[in-house]
């Protein structure tokens, strides 16, 4: 189709063909997109690998969003590559063990903070670090867990995904200016690394069993991606501080 065509978009979080990221790498790459993937430390081979399953060859480049170097090196690393980019993907996520799985009433500070800053702050990190490299606007979208409820075992990491639901909506107010659109993409459960790193994430299945009112696939990351190419392209113009629910209905049906 071309959707993305002529568009240079920067993809974090490919770890495996499963992550969410490389599927929409993939359907980037389909749409016309020129794709670099960022990855960081002992799994940047490992993306490296993975990135040889895409359609079209992708460079991955460090990226390590805790890093102040790496952010500080993102647009020259970038440059490399290309000279601008129209758009941003966040697919980060990670809470330490302590912050998941039921022990939310013992988790110290410095977990919870880990989880924080590389899955909310970082939205804000990544975003100012390719700032410079837009030219006439552009659109960041992140990958989000429905946050307006408490969830079983999700923890630590359902109050990351409320600040990363509020930090876009403040990246949206104070990019808007520069037609910076910033938007993210509510997922129902999908088994990633991600994901097995939640003990008890067959309890998300099991709502979304009882409540989806589309049948809801947990090994199908394509909606999700789709979802992403579409608010990465130009046909939601207007359309920012939102969060699109991929998930089936789920966040709309009671009991
Ligand atoms: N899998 C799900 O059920 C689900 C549902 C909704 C939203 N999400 C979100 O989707 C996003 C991608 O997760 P996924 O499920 O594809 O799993 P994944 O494990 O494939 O991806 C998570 C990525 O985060 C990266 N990462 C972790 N710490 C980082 C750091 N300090 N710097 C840079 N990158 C770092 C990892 O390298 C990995 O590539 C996450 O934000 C996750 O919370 C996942």
């Amino acid at each position: 189709m071309g959707l993305l065509k002529g568009k240079n978009i920067l993809v974090t979080g490919v770890l495996t063909d499963a992550s969410i990221a490389f599927h929409i790498a993939r359907l980037a790459q389909e749409e016309g997109a020129t794709v670099i993937l960022t990855s960081f430390g002992r799994v940047l081979r490992l993306t490296e690998r993975i990135a040889g399953r895409l359609p079209q060859p992708a460079p991955v480049i460090e990226l390590d969003v805790t890093n102040e170097d790496d952010l500080a090196a993102l647009e020259q690393r970038v440059r490399e590559h290309v000279p601008n980019l129209h758009g941003v993907v966040h697919s980060i996520g990670f809470a330490p063990e302590a912050a998941l799985g039921g022990n939310f009433l013992n988790t110290s500070w410095p977990d919870v903070a880990t989880a924080l800053q590389v899955s909310a702050f970082s939205l804000k990190s990544l975003t100012m670090a390719t700032r410079p490299l837009f030219e006439n606007g552009a659109s960041v979208v992140g990958l989000d867990f429905d946050a307006s409820v408490a969830w079983p075992k999700y923890d630590w990491m359902g109050v990351a995904k409320a600040a990363l639901e509020s930090t876009s909506r403040y990246l949206a107010r104070d990019l808007g200016p520069e037609n910076i659109r910033v938007n993210l993409v509510a997922a129902g459960p999908i088994k990633t690394m991600a994901a097995k790193s939640i003990p008890g994430f067959e309890e998300f299945e099991h709502v979304w069993n009882e409540r989806s009112a589309l049948t809801w696939d947990v090994s199908d990351p394509v909606p999700a991606a789709q979802a992403t190419i579409v608010l990465l392209s130009d046909w939601l113009p207007k359309t920012t501080g939102e969060i699109l629910h991929v998930d089936g209905g789920v966040h709309a049906m009671g009991g």
